[in-house]
């Protein structure tokens, strides 16, 4: 099996990030044995993945550390330094003082003395003992939240610090206060959603786009456009559907549990698209499939999911 040569892309942090993620996330991961993931990962490590996406709410922290740890250990990579590590802050730890210790018990689980990439997982607050579904909503403080990652940086716990389902609106209103940038703005993107204001905002600021669900919004897997070209390009749909991704600038973050599709997610930086595939791409139907509908309430900080996008749905 070739290793893949993943491109990486230079994030405004002066950091590297390799162009294509690796994602954890949530609901997929628990249904699968830690040492199933654990071996998952390695595989990928393998293949040539070298960013891996987990978070705090995912409880994939553990495994991304135990697979790292196992590639090191058996000369896959020779140092911590070859990968790149993506985890969040949950929203039940988005105030001042709950940063710090939120990101040092991430680090604790993955085993690391820093993560490459802190984000704040959502522009919201949850009280201490919320959980997704019975969710107590309380104020969040860009300013202060905001404050308090940059001490997670300036500490060297994160080399790289940034923010995911920010609306452009809100991407503004923490750059007022910011002495760091964020680096990275992860957002569910695909051809099916493709967010073009906020992409444009986030070139102007200098903020790489993450892209979350690049095949996973409804439209992208059954979608004729991508299936047709796909066909033309003996390429398959998800490839397609992840180099437009890359082709705009941004970076894919994928989720397989399967080593077939695993592989195959991966080989897509040594072909493109054509100026009329990317036009065809640009006329599918637009759909956000990750409303956040679940962090909006009547008596909450946002009262509809127009205010929780600031109009950008
Ligand atoms: N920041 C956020 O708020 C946020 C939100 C959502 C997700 N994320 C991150 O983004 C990652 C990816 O998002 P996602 O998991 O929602 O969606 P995704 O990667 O777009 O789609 C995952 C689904 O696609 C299938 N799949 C993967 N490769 C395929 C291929 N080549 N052919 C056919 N099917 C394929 C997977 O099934 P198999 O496993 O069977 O291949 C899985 O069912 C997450 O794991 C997480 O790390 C972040």
């Amino acid at each position: 099996m070739d290793t893949v040569q993943v491109p990486e892309v230079e994030l405004n942090s002066g950091h590297k990030m390799p162009a294509i993620g690796f994602g954890t996330g949530a609901s997929a991961a628990s249904a699968v044995p830690a040492e199933q993931l654990v071996q998952l990962i390695v595989g990928a490590i393998a293949a040539g993945y070298r960013h891996f996406d987990t978070a705090a709410i995912y409880g994939t922290e553990e495994v991304v550390g135990r697979a790292a740890a196992e590639a090191l250990g058996g000369g896959l990579i020779k140092s911590r330094g070859e990968l790149f590590v993506t985890s969040k802050l949950w929203c039940t730890d988005a105030h001042r003082d709950l940063v710090l210790p939120a990101l040092q018990e991430t680090l604790r689980k993955l085993g690391l003395e820093y993560v490459d990439l802190y984000l704040i997982h959502w522009p919201i607050r949850m009280s201490k003992n919320s959980s997704i579904h019975n969710a107590e909503m309380m104020n969040f403080d860009v300013r202060e939240t905001w404050a308090a990652m940059e001490e997670c940086c300036r500490l060297g716990l994160a080399k790289s610090i940034g923010i995911s389902n920010f609306s452009s609106a809100k991407i503004a209103k923490l750059l007022e206060n910011a002495t760091i940038p964020p680096a990275v703005n992860q957002v569910e993107m695909n051809v099916g959603w493709q967010q073009g204001k906020l992409v444009q905002f986030c070139r102007e600021k200098k903020i790489h786009i993450s892209a979350w669900s690049p095949l996973g919004a409804n439209a992208v897997m059954e979608n004729p456009v991508l299936k047709e070209i796909a066909v033309n390009k003996n390429k398959t749909l998800a490839q397609v559907a992840l180099r437009w991704i890359y082709e705009q600038g941004a970076t894919p973050t994928v989720r397989s549990f399967n080593k077939e599709r695993i592989m195959q997610n991966i080989q897509i930086f040594d072909w493109e698209l054509s100026d009329e595939e990317v036009h065809k791409i640009r006329q599918i139907p637009q759909h956000r499939a990750g409303s956040g509908k679940e962090f909006v309430s009547a008596d909450g900080q946002y009262k509809s999911i127009e205010e929780l996008w600031d109009g950008e749905i």
